[in-house]
């Protein structure tokens, strides 16, 4: 496993982080905890060190099986965790976005409790709350940080303004994006700004809920969020498989990758990009890509790439 610097931070993380937001009955279904907790082990031997959640994933359940993960296995001195906050989920039927100051510190707490840990390393804000000014988030998170209990802060959902705006008050070490080859808006303006600022970026959807794997076909019934997904349904769908099956697929097939190792590899090749974040289920998602980060593309073919995913899901 490749390891890289957070940001600014003190933080040596792997390329690719293990995402946890698969915990989420909600989006996901109820998957098997015991698999899921193979796979975590199976990622740390592998040499993940790198583990994303948030306070919303299955309203405290994901935060809640990692901590009994932590605590069973006696390792979270050795991983780098990052948690989010952002839904008021005190109705968890009606949840609503919630920075302000007394809600921040009181998710905070909660995070800690369900995590069962004493420091959150990344705390990231899950995405920008209009109603909240940045100077009262800040205040709330550099106390948190003056305290200990949080280390570094981060953003996600966020585009340059809005980090700019916290940034006037409080440093940030990462953004956490959507970007893969179907999704790629932040190349022009966040990846740019990131670079220049020394800001980490850990992708999330690195293969976009699943379809740059090359494991679906147009008979595969989906039985979560994903069945009323407009990438998962009619035209788009089949679009977007035919583009991953004649493009991608075959290109790491070549290359003796899987097609989900590809997708990460080119997400990995760009020079902003410090992890892919993965949803991981098993054991074998986590094998299937481990060997993502050993090179990166070389430019002709990353090129190659984007462009022919692009064309065919245009047509
Ligand atoms: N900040 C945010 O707003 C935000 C939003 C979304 C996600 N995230 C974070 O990013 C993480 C990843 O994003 P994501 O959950 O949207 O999806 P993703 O990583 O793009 O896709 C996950 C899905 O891909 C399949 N998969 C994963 N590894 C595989 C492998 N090696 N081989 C074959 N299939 C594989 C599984 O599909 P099947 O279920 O079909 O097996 C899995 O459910 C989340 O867990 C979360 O931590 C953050």
């Amino acid at each position: 496993m490749k390891y890289l610097q957070l940001g600014k931070t003190d933080l040596f993380v792997s390329r690719i982080c293990f995402g946890c937001w698969q915990l989420s009955p909600r989006f996901w279904g109820n998957i098997s905890i015991d698999e899921w907790n193979r796979a975590l082990e199976r990622a740390i031997e592998l040499g993940i060190n790198f583990i994303d959640t948030a306070q919303a994933y299955g309203d405290g359940f994901a935060e809640s099986v990692l901590g009994d993960f932590l605590k069973k296995h006696r390792c979270r001195h050795k991983l780098v965790i990052a948690t989010k906050f952002y839904w008021n989920l005190d109705d968890p039927q009606n949840r609503y976005p919630d920075t302000s100051y007394n809600y921040i510190v009181r998710e905070c707490e909660a995070s800690l409790k369900r995590l069962k840990t004493d420091y959150i390393d990344l705390y990231q804000i899950h995405a920008w709350d209009p109603l909240t000014k940045p100077e009262e988030v800040a205040c709330a998170l550099l106390n948190l940080q003056k305290q200990g209990k949080i280390r570094w802060i981060g953003v996600s959902n966020m585009n340059v303004h809005q980090m700019s705006m916290y940034m006037r008050y409080m440093d940030i070490e990462c953004l956490q994006p959507l970007y893969n080859l179907l999704d790629r808006d932040v190349e022009k303006e966040e990846l740019p700004f990131c670079l220049e600022k020394r800001i980490g970026v850990i992708t999330y959807s690195s293969l976009a809920r699943g379809i740059l794997t090359g494991k679906y076909s147009e008979d595969t019934k989906f039985e979560d969020s994903r069945a009323q997904h407009p990438r998962f349904t009619g035209e788009n769908f089949k679009k977007i498989l035919n583009a991953v099956n004649v493009s991608l697929k075959v290109v790491a097939e070549k290359m003796g990758l899987t097609t989900a190792a590809l997708a990460i590899r080119w997400i990995l090749t760009h020079p902003a990009i410090t992890s892919a974040i993965v949803g991981i289920k098993k054991p074998e998602h986590i094998e299937t890509i481990i060997s993502a980060p050993d090179n990166i593309l070389d430019r002709q073919l990353w090129y190659k790439l984007a462009d022919e995913i692009a064309n065919a899901v245009k047509k």
